[in-house]
């Protein structure tokens, strides 16, 4: 089987027949109705979630599907001390297709090393979100009619957001993509995506911490919430947490077709005045999630006989990796393993 970890486990190929099953899927929904027939898929979040689990658990059943699982860590075994590994080869035999949020960063690739069926990654801390990130796709197919040539401002916590994270290394592969990075000094894009996606997809990209005088320029603002839950302290939160708020009046020097996105949920970045905006395309954009999912759904259940388990990185006994959110430094038994830079394979960070 084939897992979805990282959104660059999609080819631009496979990106592109998603997004057109999922449109074909909008379209004639009932020719789809059974294609999921007989199959159960698990949906396992160790961490809150409206949209993201609720739309895999729509796409199941508007595909003839069945859903299991749990929307809580308390609720299942984790509670009682139960290691990720243990769970995971559990639900294997009890479904088909396993959908997982876990708080810690590599957590999905512990899930695929050991599942017996396709693993997709459904936010692992404030690492990656790939099946937002397909939700963002369709909808700048949908609204731009083109993934290149775009220039994208993504504005808020560019250290936690899981959703930028993804976008960014999924937009950098396409021709002439600008981005303009807006946030304040302290929540910055982390140098391992930098590194990885920016520079090496040879994309060009600015540092702002001005969104008002940023706006003009942009065909897609994409707006992300602070993210509360990983902050390590709550005054910093506090400081933070009003940083940007999005308000009809700043759009008035934004280009007529600008695309305002947000993965939700909002706080308090985007005003309610600026949902009537025709250009506000969020509420849209948690809409086609359902269909994406179903896709990814179908293309996943078919790659029965594919095994695409992380083998690589080289196995260190003495190297710590030195994210305190990664999955190696709480998961018993984990191997840990690290590529030649020396950085780990499950979070991406550098080992000490
Ligand atoms: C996002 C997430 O969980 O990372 N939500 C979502 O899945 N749509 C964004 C967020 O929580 O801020």
């Amino acid at each position: 089987m084939r897992n979805l970890v990282n959104i660059l486990d999609l080819s631009i190929e496979e990106i592109n027949e998603l997004v057109m099953t999922a449109e074909d899927i909008m379209e004639n929904p009932e020719m789809y109705a059974d294609s999921a027939r007989g199959k159960i898929l698990a949906t396992l979040f160790f961490e809150p979630s409206t949209r993201t689990r609720l739309s895999f658990t729509s796409a199941m059943m508007g595909l003839g599907g069945q859903v299991l699982g749990f929307d809580q860590a308390g609720s299942s075994s984790a509670a009682k001390g139960e290691s990720l590994s243990d769970t995971i080869r559990m639900v294997s035999a009890y479904a088909d297709i396993i959908a997982m949020r876990h708080p810690k960063e590599g957590a999905p690739i512990v899930a695929s090393r050991v599942a017996d069926v396709p693993v997709i990654n459904a936010g692992d801390g404030g690492h990656f979100h790939p099946t937002q990130t397909l939700t963002d796709l369709i909808t700048i197919h949908k609204k731009k009619g083109r993934f290149d040539n775009l220039i994208i401002g993504v504005c808020g916590d560019l250290k936690y957001g899981r959703t930028v994270h993804s976008l960014i290394a999924a937009m950098s592969r396409y021709e002439n993509v600008k981005f303009v990075l807006i946030s304040p000094e302290e929540l910055k894009l982390p140098d391992y995506v930098k590194d990885e996606h920016l520079f090496t997809g040879g994309c060009e990209y600015v540092e702002t911490e001005n969104l008002e005088s940023a706006i003009p320029s942009l065909d897609i603002l994409y707006m992300t919430r602070i993210q509360a839950e990983r902050f390590e302290s709550r005054e910093e939160y506090e400081r933070l947490k009003d940083s940007y708020e999005l308000t009809a009046s700043k759009l008035v020097m934004a280009k007529e077709d600008l695309s305002i996105m947000h993965p939700l949920p909002r706080v308090s970045e985007i005003n309610v005045d600026v949902d009537d905006d025709p250009r506000a395309d969020y509420f849209d954009q948690a809409m086609y999630g359902r269909y994406i999912r179903m896709a990814l759904i179908l293309m996943l259940l078919k790659t029965k006989g594919i095994d695409d388990r992380r083998t690589n990185g080289i196995e260190s006994k003495s190297l710590v990796c030195k994210n305190p959110h990664c999955i190696t430094l709480t998961e018993r038994g984990v191997k840990k393993l690290f590529n030649e830079e020396g950085n780990c394979i499950y979070c991406d960070q550098s080992a000490e």
